[in-house]
This record gives C-alpha cells, sequence and structure tokens, in this order.
C-alpha cells in the first residue's frame, strides 16, 4: 500500500540512572517540602484529591534546593537528545527549566487530562514507583477534531491508538511536548507513588 506516515508525535523516555545519593535527597527533601508547605497542602486538599502537589506552591524547586539543581543538571542532558529528536532548530541554552515541583499520590489519587500551557517541553521524573502505580496516559492531539471519525481497532501498533499508557520505574524520565494532552489514572498500590514534574521554556 502507498502509505506515508506524517506528523509524528515523539515522546522521549528513558532511566535517568540517578545515584541512590541524589535519590534519598530528592525523597528526603520531598517528604520536608510536603511537611512544611501550608499553602500547597491547603491547595492540593481542594484540586488533588488525596494527595500532595507543591505545584502551586513550592514550583522551582530547581532554585530552591540542591538535590533538585542536580536533578536539573541531569534532565537538561536529555532534555538536548529530546530535541535534536524533534528537530528543533534552536541555539544551546535558549530552552530552560522554568517550574519543578513534588507530586506525592497516595492509593486512589488520581489527576486528570490536561496540558502544560505556555510552556514548550515538560516531563516527570519517577522517584517512587511502587508496584501497581500507573505511570502516564497520553491522548492523541488530534482527537478534538475527529467528529465523525469511526472507533479503531483495538489491535493497532502503538503509534495508531488514540490514547497510550506508558509504565514508568523508579529513576525514570519522560519527556513530551507541552501541547500533549495526558493523565494519570488512580494509583492502585497501597504505597504512595511520588514524582517530580517540570516544564521547559524557550527564551
Ligand atoms: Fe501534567
Amino acid at each position: 500500500m502507498a502509505i506515508r506516515t506524517i506528523f509524528p508525535t515523539q515522546i522521549f523516555h528513558s532511566s535517568l540512572k540517578p545515584s541512590q545519593n541524589l535519590v534519598n535527597s530528592l525523597l528526603s527533601d520531598t517528604l520536608k517540602i510536603a511537611e512544611i508547605d501550608e499553602v500547597g497542602l491547603e491547595w492540593s486538599e481542594e484540586r488533588y484529591f488525596g494527595g500532595y502537589t507543591s505545584y502551586s506552591s513550592y514550583n522551582r524547586l530547581q532554585e530552591f534546593s540542591s538535590s533538585f539543581a542536580d536533578l536539573e543538571n541531569l534532565i537538561d542532558q536529555a532534555v538536548e537528545d529530546y530535541v535534536e529528536a524533534l528537530g528543533y532548530d534552536i541555539e544551546e541554552g535558549t530552552l530552560k527549566m522554568s517550574n519543578c515541583w513534588v507530586n506525592i499520590m497516595p492509593t486512589g489519587t488520581h489527576h486528570s487530562g490536561h496540558i502544560h500551557p505556555n510552556s514548550i517541553l515538560s516531563g516527570t521524573f519517577y522517584l517512587q514507583m511502587p508496584e501497581d502505580s500507573p505511570g502516564i496516559k497520553f491522548e492523541d492531539p488530534r482527537l478534538i477534531m475527529q467528529m465523525n471519525t469511526p472507533a479503531k481497532s483495538d489491535d493497532l501498533p502503538e503509534e495508531m491508538q488514540s490514547f497510550v499508557s506508558i509504565n514508568a520505574k523508579d529513576g525514570d524520565l519522560v519527556l513530551f511536548e507541552s501541547y500533549l494532552r495526558h493523565e494519570v489514572p488512580a494509583n492502585q498500590s497501597e504505597d504512595d507513588r511520588i514524582s517530580i514534574s517540570f516544564n521547559y521554556e524557550y527564551s
């Protein structure tokens, strides 16, 4: 068949291979922040049912803690590779981490579908991923424009599906373009799922 595939959606997914020291410091900083962040705790109670996120409060953690600054350096290297794969014609250093925040999701907490406005790239570093805890579920950005399109078969390859779930393990990094709608289904594990999310802006 004379079929051409155009407009790919590229996702970066790899282990960041953080040192155990870095993981320990990030975990301990995250738990400390979750203890002292009254504004974030209140915000989370209303909008992040059962869990905690510093999205609205401590959201520039790369400037606040040396362990988060070390994490930023590691993520910067992965972002360089991702930018190359995406084919962006930009000068080095023009894409910078603008926000970075932590998320703690106990059993049952979920995060419904959303995009990250005003950013170019976004992503998540998975700090503590218990078995049975969800990774991230992406949605085909063209769905919103499909008005009378028939449903798709169940057995299509990943790149043809309308929803794609990525399972993540401890130490994994996922990067995506910020316009791409995604969600985190409910945590089915009895243990807390802990992740660090961030945005990159272009200047
Ligand atoms: Fe998100």
